[in-house]
């Protein structure tokens, strides 16, 4: 017999919680650093287009495999099909490597709120003060601890809740926030170059890689292929309707990584002139880029404290989302009790966090594939193993299942369904084909682009 599931009170429940999983560093931090380097505009278009088209259909697919099975990722695709139960095991691989460096940002973002609050705002708005926390061996990972530490108490002591009231009303203020910031930046003398690179799309900037990189993006701020939103789909009530739930949790998620784009971009134009190294920063864009535009501000300094604020608690959601989702593996798949599991990820954690946070500094020679290990870990999860992940579960919904098993469960308008079933047959599986092939050749100098 099927164990009962507990379900989310409601719609509202559910997409707050999925939002709640959403919202997050990706928004914030990895969407403007991404949108910078590759192109502004080309890279919000091509983004733009996949999320509504490849994210829907997916993020509709993940749920609609939860709500059927009412089965977490790993029992859920052995369930609808046994050869596509390592589908399940690849999904819940990602956020173990995830959760890791996730947590070293979210240690980044945890020290830059106490800097705001104890520190001279010039200080931190000076020129290499981001370069010098990340290049000092210990800092870093006592704040990459700190984080890690809060988001495995709040799992141990099954304090979820407590959290997510709470970020239920932090999520639309720092929506608010970064508006109001966003509205400041642009109104920054100097900011229409910048304004330009973000909202226009120069198509001579169009390379597979743009592709490359929004999709991983998709996946990453989305919180799809791994597991997630199926998880959250067994808990979904019956009577909500996964269509406009979807359409919410993406216009939400999308919107915000569009603001925090918009309040990040026009500012680097205006602090460093548009510098092509100026764009090129990298993970550290954000924590260049904001203190600037906070200490141009009048009471920067509290707007600046209250913005870290929020951005934490957008980034413990989702960390306690990739937690719990992690445990939860170990459970099911290795029979460990729940604090077993729990210490298990926080000792994977310490593992890879480490050479993560050592990576920006003293480890810095140490390189595989010619990236930091943060920035390989990234690369690895989001543009290898998230689309191989995606593509086994077109392949799996789109031609493998009997059609209507998922179908029934998704109840789809006319004009979505039929977008559906081009994107899960057609449009997904030959884009994420081509785009890693390319990739493999490219890496391999067999074919330039
Ligand atoms: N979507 C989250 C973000 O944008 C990251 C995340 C992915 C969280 C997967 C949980 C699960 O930050």
């Amino acid at each position: 017999m099927e164990k009962q599931r507990s379900s989310f009170t409601g719609k509202l429940g559910f997409i707050m919680a999925a939002a709640g999983s959403a919202v997050g560093l990706g928004n914030i931090w990895r969407f403007p650093y991404l949108a910078a380097q590759y192109g502004g505009g080309i890279f919000l278009l091509v983004y733009i287009l996949l999320a509504v088209s490849f994210g829907f259909t997916l993020m509709v697919a993940e749920i609609a495999i939860g709500r059927k099975t009412g089965l977490s990722a790993i029992e859920a695709y052995k369930k609808l099909d046994s050869r596509f139960a390592f589908v399940g095991v690849l999904a819940a691989l990602i956020p173990t490597i995830i959760l890791p460096y996730y947590s070293v940002i979210g240690g980044w973002v945890t020290k830059y709120l106490f800097s705001f609050i104890a520190e001279d705002i010039h200080v931190i708005a000076a020129d290499g003060y981001f370069e010098g926390f990340i290049a000092s061996s210990f800092p870093p990972i006592f704040w990459f601890f700190l984080f890690i530490a809060v988001t495995a108490i709040v799992v141990v002591l099954g304090v979820e809740k407590g959290i997510e009231k709470v970020s239920k009303v932090m999520m639309p203020v720092l929506a608010v926030l970064t508006l109001i910031v966003a509205v400041y930046s642009i109104c920054l003398p100097g900011s229409i170059d910048g304004i330009k690179y973000y909202l226009l799309p120069n198509f001579s900037e169009f390379s597979y890689k743009t592709v490359l990189a929004a999709m991983g993006q998709m996946f990453y701020s989305m919180s799809l292929s791994m597991g997630i939103m199926i998880t959250y789909g067994s808990y979904m009530k019956k009577e909500v309707s996964i269509e406009k739930s979807v359409r919410q949790i993406e216009i939400f998620d999308t919107g915000i990584a569009f603001l925090a784009g918009l309040m990040i971009i026009p500012a680097v134009f205006v602090f460093s002139g548009g510098e092509k190294s100026a764009l090129n920063k990298g993970p550290g864009l954000m924590f260049v880029t904001l203190p600037k535009v906070f200490e141009s501000m009048p009471a920067g300094k509290v707007i600046g404290a209250i913005f870290f604020l929020l951005v934490l608690f957008a980034a413990l959601t989702s960390s306690i989302s990739l937690f719990e989702t992690v445990v939860s593996f170990f459970q099911d798949k290795m029979k460990w009790s729940r604090k077993v599991s729990c210490a298990v990820v926080v000792g994977i954690c310490m593992l890879l966090g480490v050479p993560s946070s050592m990576g920006n500094g003293a480890w810095s020679g140490f390189t595989l594939l010619g990236m930091d290990f943060l920035s390989f870990c990234d690369f690895v999860t989001n543009n290898l193993m998230m689309p191989i992940t995606a593509f086994f579960t077109c392949v799996m919904a789109g031609y493998v299942l009997k059609k209507g098993t998922l179908e029934t469960e998704m109840a789809l308008s006319n004009g979505s369904e039929k977008l559906y079933h081009v994107v899960i047959r057609y449009v997904a599986p030959v884009c994420i084909l081509l785009i890693l092939l390319t990739s493999v050749l490219d890496f391999l100098g067999i074919m330039k682009l």
